[in-house]
């Protein structure tokens, strides 16, 4: 069983890294943020594994009464100014399009507040007196997720501009233990559903569907999942917008994709009754043109105990797809290639 970086261990990690981090959170200076009723949107800045904390905090914070915005590109929009609480996102710190997006950020004058682990977002960060949360290090960036998630939702509670952030994240630290314990490599054969679900997976590629804000990033994290441990193909799309598009696709060639994707359905409990009716009547009309449908319910109470809890299912699921096959789910090779021939960003 290859596990070069001990990768199993770090993501066994996932519900203990919710906790040190709201720790450490609940004792950083914030003397230098803006009042809340001075914040007039909220904008995540990342990439990749960093990104998605971004992606959760929009998906789970629908109470918040600003609007957030997840930005994984080079530049910022002008609506970036000093009434926009930016948060910058890079476990390494080095990753150029969130550098220089934070550059962008702080030029526009900004409040932002970086998350890594050092690098060039950690200098940014000291060059112009703000202050920097500290990762754990010694991790792969996805494998850090709750380090990277609770900041967020730490910061925002103690602004006063996100109330249930704290309630949110001690409900979703109890369901992930329980994920844990289902899901980690003692937990042997059929009881253990990552096991399950990615046997039945096997060689199939996973076409992975949500519903909704939450079920969009669960799709969109549990393919990311599959693609970077697993090494394998996967891809995802949300509902309802599928519904105005892609479900036209499966009208052909159902003789190929039937021997070749498997549709794996994640539900949660805050999805809209219609949405509910649209997964089922959708299902219902392309269930033939694949090699099996798989419902995949959340657990937990809360919206991002909800979210998390498929995203971490998924991310066992992927590291079992890796191993099954006999791949190391740690090293990333293509994403390090690329960002070695890209060369250093001068700008
Ligand atoms: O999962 C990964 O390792 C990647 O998706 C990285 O997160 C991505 O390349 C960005 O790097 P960093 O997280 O260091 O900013």
């Amino acid at each position: 069983m290859p596990d070069t970086l001990g990768f199993l261990d770090a993501v066994a990690g996932l519900p203990e890294q919710l906790d040190a981090a709201h720790e450490v959170m609940g004792s950083l200076d914030l003397g230098s943020l803006p009042a809340a009723d001075a914040i007039d949107s909220i904008v995540v800045l990342g990439m990749g594994g960093s990104g998605v904390a971004g992606d959760v905090l929009a998906a789970v914070g629908s109470s918040l009464p600003v609007p957030v915005s997840v930005l994984k590109q080079y530049r910022i929009p002008a609506y970036v100014g000093p009434r926009s609480l930016v948060f910058a996102i890079s476990y390494s710190g080095n990753t150029e399009e969130t550098v220089e997006m934070t550059k962008g950020a702080l030029d526009a004058g900004a409040p932002v507040i970086p998350i890594s682990c050092g690098g060039k977002l950690a200098e940014l960060a000291n060059e112009h007196g703000r202050p920097a949360v500290a990762c754990p290090v010694g991790l792969m960036p996805r494998a850090a997720l709750g380090a990277l998630v609770a900041p967020l939702f730490v910061t925002l509670f103690r602004l006063g501009v996100f109330p249930e952030g704290h309630a949110l994240l001690v409900k979703a630290q109890e369901q992930l233990a329980k994920r844990r314990d289902q899901c980690e490599p003692s937990a042997e054969g059929d009881k253990n559903p990552a096991r399950e679900l990615a046997r039945r997976i096997g060689r199939t590629i996973p076409l992975v569907y949500g519903g909704g804000a939450l079920g969009r990033v669960a799709a969109q994290r549990f393919k990311n999942d599959v693609n970077e441990n697993a090494k394998a193909p996967a891809f995802c799309a949300a509902y309802p917008e599928l519904n105005h598009n892609e479900i036209c696709g499966w009208g052909q060639h159902g003789d190929v994709t039937r021997q070749v994707f498997s549709l794996v359905q994640l539900h949660h409990g805050y999805e809209h009754a219609r949405l509910t009716k649209q997964m089922q009547l959708s299902r219902d009309l392309i269930e033939e043109v694949f090699v099996q449908v798989i419902d995949v319910e959340a657990a937990g109470d809360g919206r991002l105990a909800q979210l998390l809890d498929l995203m971490y299912l998924g991310t066992w699921v992927s590291c079992y797809l890796a191993l099954d096959n006999d791949v190391d789910p740690g090293p990333i090779d293509a994403i390090a290639q690329l960002k070695a021939a890209l060369g250093p960003h001068e700008g």
